[in-house]
């Protein structure tokens, strides 16, 4: 059994790419390892959101991964800001953190290109937030994609070098987790290769979306004439309704397409019926669940506090001995 940590992004409707890209590996992760998995509120302070959109994001993807399935009796489900020892770990791990290093990675560079006029001291030191934690729950294993694989080596190097610093052995390595089974990428409906929320209008389907936008944006997905020749290469935006309907469809419902493709008797308008019914049984579940809770403050509480109550004890525990480690002392 591992210790798991992963900090969810606090921004957006969640979609299938989340679901198929992270969700359901939470989802199996949470009964077989010790799981940590928190809003990382914090961190979205980057962007300086206000105060109602801070909370309303929070809310919203609480509500939203709970809704598919997170389960808060297995996994430790936490507000990153419930938690404040995060903050103290951070703080001693940014005096060992060089600017030189922060500067170079890459998602550092990429925020002083996009937001020019906006590059604080918190985007510098994103990564050691990040280290902070994951190490604050001694985490072994974190399940990123690969967009994060710089920022987890740099957690390495910064719990590496506190053991070194302190010649002590007190903080594993946190490394990706790796998944049993290969991740699924899921393709955007516009042609484009990724399901993403910031891409064109269309391109994502959402939990929340109901029947009828589901069914028009799946019939809006982009197709082409069809095959002129049996057995022939599909061109990407067919790869993505293929790759679609593996993800959400029966195979049997899957071969049946794949072989009306490979004898060029393949209908798209029927395929994307098919597709759309398929994507609309998955998903209701999950939209039912969120107009469930949505309103039901008293449990979304106590799932907070629950959650803040576990992380805490962990959290509080690694501080106590981190500080004692360090050379804090009480008169
Ligand atoms: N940086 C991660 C992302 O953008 C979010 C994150 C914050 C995170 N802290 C973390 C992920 C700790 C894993 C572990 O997706």
């Amino acid at each position: 059994m591992e210790t798991v940590v992963s900090g969810i992004r606090s921004t957006g409707n969640l979609h299938l790419g989340n679901y198929f890209g992270a969700i359901n590996n939470f989802k199996k992760m949470q009964y077989e390892h010790n799981c940590f998995f928190f809003i990382a509120d914090y961190h979205s302070l980057t962007t300086h959101p206000t105060p109602e959109d801070l909370h309303n994001n929070v809310k919203q993807v609480l509500i939203e991964y709970l809704a598919a399935g997170l389960d808060p009796d297995k996994a430790t489900i936490y507000i990153q800001s419930d938690v404040p020892e995060v903050t103290e770990l951070y703080l001693l791990l940014n005096m060992n953190a060089y600017k030189g290093e922060l500067e170079r990675c890459t998602s550092f560079k990429e925020k002083v290109h996009k937001q020019p006029d906006n590059i604080n001291a918190g985007l510098l030191t994103y990564p050691v937030l990040m280290a902070a934690d994951i190490i604050i729950h001694k985490a072994t294993k974190v399940p990123v994609g690969k967009d994060q694989e710089q920022h987890l080596e740099m957690a390495r190097t910064f719990a590496n070098r506190f053991n070194r610093l302190y010649k002590t052995e007190y903080f594993p390595q946190p490394y990706a987790f790796n998944f049993s089974e290969e991740l699924i990428k899921i393709p955007g409906l516009d042609g484009s290769t990724k399901m993403g929320k910031s891409e064109n209008e269309g391109n994502a389907i959402f939990f929340a979306d109901d029947p009828k936008v589901i069914e028009k944006k799946v019939m809006r997905a982009v197709s082409d004439q069809g095959p002129k020749e049996p057995n022939q290469e599909k061109p990407q935006a067919i790869q993505n309704l293929f790759n679609l309907m593996k993800a959400t469809s029966k195979p049997e419902t899957y071969n049946f397409f794949e072989e009306a493709y490979n004898n060029c008797q393949i209908r798209y308008g029927d395929m994307k019926k098919q597709l759309a019914k398929d994507i609309i049984e998955f998903t209701t579940p999950i939209r039912e669940r969120i107009n469930d809770i949505k309103n039901d403050n008293n449990y979304l509480q106590k799932v907070a506090k629950k959650g803040k109550e576990k992380a805490m004890d962990s959290a509080s525990n690694t501080i106590k001995e981190v500080r004692s480690i360090i050379g804090f002392k009480h008169f």
